[in-house]
C-alpha cells in the first residue's frame, strides 16, 4: 500500500513545489519508490524536471492536473507498485462556491496526510486559513478517516534562532478546528539560497549541494514526516 502526502495550500507561492519535489528527492535517495504527481495547470514540477534533458531526479513526475485525482490515481499507484507519492497541489480557491470540480479537494480526498507550507508571518497564516473550509468538507466527505494536517514553515530568516513558541501556537490556532488534526512539525525551512538554484539545474537540494544547510533540513523534515505517518498509521 502507498502512503499519498497532499502537498497543498491555496495560498499561492508558500512553497509547495520546493518541499514536495525536495522531500520526493530524499524519500527516493533513502530507497523508497516515489512517485510525485504535479496537480498544477502551471505545471512546475514538470518544468523542474524538464530543465534538464535527461531528468536528474530520483523519482518519477506525472502530470495530473484534473479534479479525478482521487478516482484515477489509486489504481495507478497500485499497479505501478508505488511505496509513497507525493502530491504537488496548485494554489488558488475552488471556482465553484461548493469546491466541487477543485483539485486540491480531489488530492485532499485520498491522501494520508497533507503538508501543508506556511510563510511565517501573521498575514500569511490569516490567508493560509482560506484552506479551512476546503478541510472541514473534506473532513465531513472523509468520514471516519481523519485528515492529518502536517504545518511547516517555510521561508524563515536563517539569521534567527527558531520560530518563538508564540508564532508557532498562533499557526496551530488559526488552523485547529474540531475534526482537524493538526501538528506544526518542529523542522523549520529557512531561505535559502539553494531551494531556488536546484530547480534551474533540474536537481533536488540533496543531490545538487549534499552538504548544503538546505539538504539538512530536508532530511530532517523528511524523518519528520515520515514518523508523523507511522504515528498516524499505529494510531488508526
Ligand atoms: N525556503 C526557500 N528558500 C528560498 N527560496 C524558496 C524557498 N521556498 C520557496 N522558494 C522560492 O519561492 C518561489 C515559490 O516557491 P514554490 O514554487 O515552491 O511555491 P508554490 O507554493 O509551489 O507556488 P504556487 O502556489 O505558484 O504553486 C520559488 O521561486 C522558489 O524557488
Ligand atoms: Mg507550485
Amino acid at each position: 500500500m502507498a502512503y499519498v502526502i497532499a502537498v497543498a495550500n491555496q495560498k499561492g507561492g508558500c512553497g509547495k513545489t520546493t518541499i514536495s519535489m525536495n522531500i520526493a528527492g530524499c524519500l527516493a535517495r533513502n530507497g523508497y519508490k516515489v512517485l510525485l504527481v504535479d496537480a498544477d495547470p502551471q505545471g512546475s514540477a514538470i518544468q523542474w524536471r524538464n530543465n534538464r534533458e535527461d531528468s536528474a531526479l530520483p523519482f518519477h513526475v506525472q502530470s495530473f492536473p484534473f479534479p479525478t485525482l482521487h478516482k484515477e490515481l489509486p489504481p495507478q499507484i497500485l499497479q505501478a507498485g508505488y511505496e509513497i507519492v507525493l502530491i504537488d497541489c496548485p494554489p488558488g480557491a475552488a471556482a465553484k462556491p461548493d469546491g466541487k470540480g477543485d483539485i486540491t479537494r480531489s488530492a485532499l480526498l485520498f491522501a494520508h496526510a497533507i503538508l501543508m507550507p506556511v510563510r511565517p508571518t501573521p498575514l500569511d497564516y490569516q490567508a493560509s486559513a482560506i484552506m479551512l473550509p476546503l478541510l472541514q468538507d473534506v473532513s465531513f466527505m472523509r468520514n471516519q478517516q481523519k485528515l492529518a494536517v502536517l504545518l511547516v514553515i517555510n521561508g524563515k530568516p536563517p539569521s534567527r534562532t527558531r520560530l518563538g513558541a508564540e508564532a508557532r501556537t498562533a499557526a496551530e490556532q488559526i488552523f485547529s478546528t474540531e475534526g482537524i488534526q493538526i501538528r506544526v512539525l518542529d523542522t523549520e525551512i529557512c531561505t535559502r539560497q539553494t531551494y531556488a538554484e536546484a530547480p534551474s539545474a533540474g536537481k533536488v537540494v540533496v543531490d545538487y549541494d549534499p552538504k548544503s544547510k538546505a539538504s539538512e533540513e530536508i532530511q530532517a523534515l523528511t524523518k519528520e514526516v515520515l514518523e508523523c505517518l507511522s504515528q498516524m498509521i499505529a494510531a488508526a
